[in-house]
């Protein structure tokens, strides 16, 4: 037997008893006549103890041993002279009779401590030993409990646990696929699936009425803190369900977890229209732990001789509480954070409602007291509040606004970690216009159901951009935790859809045809929702990277820097599958 117990578990009530542990040398003290071992493993940390006096030759092998030694220990549990509260064995020792190297190591990289002195690269590096560390140990630890209670969970309620291929077909909506060449169909490829959505669509089809899979999700997309090409959703569909039922159930999950995981107890989830949302937060996934709502301005602010906020689309801004103190510099910098690339705004005016009631502001030129008097009641400004506008195209200036508005969050400590505010955003708008292309596309993805009330609007590509969905995310802290819609069901109108986002019937039939198929074989209504497990995890472990949740992450270039993927492959390899990867000038 490797050991009779962990390195986590002994205590007082031990005492006496005759043990043997196993587990990785985090560090020796040499005290002369003492030689102290701390012995570690998933469960926690362990003292061994070696006295000269009392077994010489065991106290030189002790010594010599390095940081990482794999090593086990037996001997005797013994109440310790000097106790450490700081962890739940610090009453104990272990005066070791037998000590075995089970393998050498070399010295790591980096500190495997909480606060570890390896950079990001380097702990990417050696991620196995990044795991050893406490801190991203908790992250899997937080994720394999929260992957257990969502089991538990659904399967509770109904739901399958069933698995999808993940070898699939190319579709070309939404956003890359990863594709896999076909070694026994040359020139053919399988695609990744960035979601199993149209085969969880199937299985409604299949009359299996509640599916859910936890389930990796491949999307060949710029990465961010939030996103990785590999990732994992927990994935549901359910029959014979409406919108509320889907909201309710999966609202009962999220309050679940929080319960269960967090100790936390909710009422029912808030509700904002997309429209909403984008009105008085300028984005999809508002933060509502702190308020700050935007004040539109235009009917304040205008014709009143100030160029910038006559001509534009929309005069917006927000009401930073308490703050008519920034100074000059404070508001320089404010100015310029709008004003960077990633931002874009052209510039930003503040009025300050000084604690006198007298107002300051970057535009006194062109207003006088009464007018930004005018302005602060808009706001409900009281004094000592500092008010920040900015003006242009509607859309784009409220979405410049809303990264304004978290920053004064993140600057007056509003976006507590701790603190959890989670909110359904509902009817989404059904289509997007893009630019570059000059068509529409699905918001969510070319299955989703549009309004009811809203689906004679299809007939008239002038309202398409008016069109609602029944679709719906969940959000929590800012962060895009879900997302779902209700489905189409009815293969008129997918037909419909599908010429909508400029498909031929050729071209959808090519693409989707075994969907359309299924569906002319008895599809009931349905609908779902997935969650983004990783982001769920790191929303719960207060984190805002989702990387420390997820054992093997890529780097920011889609790299894993450890098995150094992506590679070449051989010629031979290329060969068979028949792929000519020469640049195209050589071929
Ligand atoms: P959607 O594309 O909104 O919906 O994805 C669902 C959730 O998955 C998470 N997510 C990601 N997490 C990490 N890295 C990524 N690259 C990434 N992309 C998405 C988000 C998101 O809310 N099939 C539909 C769901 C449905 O309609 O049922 C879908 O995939 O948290």
């Amino acid at each position: 037997m490797y050991r009779t117990n962990t390195c986590g578990e002994l205590n007082l009530s031990n005492v006496g008893q005759k043990v043997t542990l196993a587990g990785w040398v985090q560090r020796s003290r040499d005290l002369g006549g003492m030689t102290f071992v701390d012995l570690r493993d998933r469960y926690g940390i362990t003292q061994l103890a070696f006295n000269m006096e009392v077994n010489a030759e065991l106290c030189e092998q002790a010594r010599k041993l390095g940081r990482e030694y794999v090593v086990q220990a037996t001997g005797t549990v013994t109440e310790r002279a000097s106790k450490n509260a700081k962890i739940p064995t610090g009453d104990i020792e272990i005066i070791v009779e037998e000590l075995r190297v089970l393998n050498a190591a070399k010295t790591p990289p980096f500190t495997i401590e909480d606060q570890s002195d390896g950079g990001d690269d380097i702990r990417m590096k050696y991620r196995y030993l990044d795991i050893r560390r406490n801190p991203v140990r908790k992250n899997l630890e937080l994720r394999h409990r929260m992957a257990m209670l969502v089991r538990n969970y659904l399967s509770g309620l109904d739901f399958l646990e069933i698995e999808t291929p993940f070898l699939i077909k190319s579709t070309p909506e939404g956003a890359r696929d990863f594709v896999v060449p076909s070694r026994m169909n040359p020139g053919e490829f399988y695609a990744l699936p960035q979601s199993p959505q149209q085969y969880k669509q199937l299985l409604m089809v299949a009359g299996m009425d509640r599916y859910f899979q936890i389930v990796r999700c491949f999307r060949d997309e710029d990465l961010r803190a939030d996103r990785q090409p590999e990732f994992t959703q927990i994935d549901c569909e359910m029959s014979f369900v409406e919108q509320e039922d889907v909201l309710q159930t999966f609202e009962g999950l999220a309050k679940h977890l929080f319960k269960e995981e967090k100790g936390l107890e909710f009422g029912d989830f808030p509700r904002i229209t997309w429209h909403d949302a984008m009105r008085l937060y300028g984005s999809d996934k508002p933060d509502i732990r702190f308020g700050m709502q935007f004040v539109e301005l235009n009917d304040v602010v205008k014709g009143q001789g100030f160029g910038l906020f006559d001509n534009a689309e929309l005069v917006v801004g927000i009401c930073a509480e308490g703050c008519a103190e920034y100074t000059r510099k404070q508001l320089d910098a404010l100015t310029e954070f709008v004003k960077r690339p990633q931002v874009g705004a052209g510039g930003m005016v503040y009025v300050k409602y000084n604690a006198d009631g007298s107002f300051k502001s970057s535009v006194d030129k062109f207003y006088t007291q009464e007018a930004l008097k005018l302005v602060a009641e808009k706001f409900g400004a009281k004094p000592g509040d500092l008010m920040l506008i900015l003006c242009g195209p509607a859309m784009k200036t409220r979405k410049q606004l809303n990264e304004l508005r978290l920053e004064m969050g993140n600057q007056l400590g509003l976006r507590n970690p701790n603190e959890y505010a989670p909110l359904w955003v509902v009817d989404f708008p059904l289509l997007e216009w893009d630019e570059e292309t000059q068509r529409y596309y699905a918001m969510h993805h070319p299955f989703t159901a549009p309004k009811p009330e809203d689906e004679a609007l299809l007939d008239d590509p002038n309202r398409w951009g008016d069109i609602r969905a029944n679709a719906y995310d969940i959000v929590m802290n800012g962060v895009e935790v879900g997302g779902g819609s209700i489905r189409i069901h009815d293969r008129t109108l997918q037909n419909k859809m599908f010429h909508t986002l400029g498909f031929t019937d050729e071209k959808a039939a090519e693409q989707f045809g075994f969907l359309m198929d299924a569906f002319t074989y008895g599809a009931p209504p349905h609908a779902g929702l997935a969650f983004g497990f990783d982001r769920l995890c790191s929303l719960f472990g207060g984190a805002d990277s989702i990387r420390d949740f997820i054992a093997f992450p890529k780097n920011n270039s889609g790299r894993d820097v450890m098995s150094g993927s992506p590679s070449p492959i051989s010629q031979e390899q290329l060969d068979e599958l028949m792929l000519d990867v020469r640049p195209v000038d050589e071929k």
